[in-house]
């Protein structure tokens, strides 16, 4: 058995053959094209959201964010991937942790809330939905309102997830998506910032074309080259064509898993309001020890499993204030994501989930 953890969706090359096509006959390859209008449109009209800015990246999409936001000053989660963090420390942000709610994996609104009444240079808000699992984005808005601070959702792994009959993208004052190969939709790098208001949207247009207002060619601010070029947009919408079906298969998997998995180790508890989109696929083992067991047992297989994330971030950067870390240094350690991809069957999924079961059942009933 040999099962990756993760691979991404190929474009059907018929299609992406059609959009290439329409790229050559206009000679239009980037800043802004035809594919690019299209590719924006679209995604807006999928994802239920405006203001839409498709970026080179899921980190541009942070860093242009915080610039477009104007903020000096973050509070951000402890357990996400480094880009969250290090793309504020990349824009000479302050920035400090606060420890993540020990349910959900995600940033707990509570404890920040605590954290910014102790220090009122903080401005921001910067939060992961972890594995496209929402935050408690109700509770932060309202620690927004009652403490003047703005809100910025990481939301690299939360494509097509809503909470009630809302876009999780339409929360707080901006949310990032990555486009990457691994995500569950990409343009093999890209990313895209959804924006509250329409000015910071505008804004933020002009910063990623160097300054430039495309509207008459003035240099308004010094700004960063981080714009998605046509080739990429091509990508974007020959996936995007067949998003529903990928998205349908990665749920099933998950939803196998979750079945097989639900009595023999823990998984992060989902928003009650929430979808799944099936990007991710992560367990909480009890300890150290039982995690390394599982990790073995499957490399022993071929089954490629990760630890994500670790280690905890405010162990990374370790000069930053740091407020509450208890829950997530114990998850940065226990937690493992098990293979997850649209070219995985029902069957990869027994497998992984026996191994497991078979391990974790020794000397327990199961
Ligand atoms: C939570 C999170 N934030 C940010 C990023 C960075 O996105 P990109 O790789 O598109 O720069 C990733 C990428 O995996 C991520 O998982």
């Amino acid at each position: 058995m040999a099962i990756n953890l993760n691979q991404p969706v190929k474009p059907n090359l018929q299609n992406l053959t059609k959009y290439l096509e329409q790229v050559n006959n206009s000679s239009w390859y980037t800043n802004f094209g035809p594919l690019h209008q299209q590719l924006t449109k679209r995604l807006e009209e999928y994802l239920g959201v405006s203001n839409l800015l498709l970026v080179s990246n899921g980190t541009l999409a942070l860093q242009v964010a915080y610039k477009a936001l104007g903020i000096t000053n973050a509070l951000t989660t402890p357990f996400s991937f480094v880009a969250t963090a290090s793309s504020l420390i990349w824009e000479n942000i302050e920035i400090s942790f606060s420890d993540i709610d020990k349910d959900s994996y995600n940033l707990c609104p509570e404890m920040a809330e605590l954290a910014i009444s102790l220090d009122s240079n903080i401005d921001a808000i910067v939060a992961t939905h972890v594995y496209g699992n929402p935050c408690n984005v109700v509770a932060f808005d309202q620690v927004a309102n009652r403490h003047d601070v703005k809100i910025i959702y990481d939301a690299a792994h939360a494509f097509g997830v809503n909470v009630g009959d809302q876009s999780v993208l339409n929360f707080g004052d901006a949310s990032t998506l990555s486009f990457h190969a691994t995500k569950v939709f990409h343009t093999v790098e890209g990313g895209a910032i959804v924006f509250k208001h329409k000015a910071d949207f505008e804004r933020a247009k002009r910063l990623i074309n160097f300054g430039i207002d495309t509207t008459n060619g003035a240099i308004t601010e010094a700004g960063i080259n981080a714009k998605l070029n046509e080739y990429q947009c091509a990508v974007g919408l020959t996936i995007l064509d067949d998003i529903e079906n990928v998205i349908a298969h990665r749920k099933k998997l998950f939803n196998a898993y979750r079945d097989g998995l639900q009595f023999i180790v823990e998984m992060p508890a989902w928003h009650k309001q929430a979808n799944f989109n099936g990007a991710y696929m992560p367990i909480k083992l009890q300890d150290i020890e039982q995690r390394n067991l599982i990790e073995s047992v499957l490399k022993e297989h071929g089954v490629q499993c990760r630890r994500y994330f670790t280690p905890s971030l405010q162990s990374i950067f370790n000069d930053k204030k740091v407020f509450s870390e208890q829950h997530s240094l114990s998850l940065a350690e226990n937690v493992l994501c098990l293979p997850l991809h649209y070219y995985m069957s029902i069957d990869d999924v027994e497998s992984v989930t026996l191994l497991i079961r078979k391990q974790l059942s020794k000397g327990s009933v199961v």
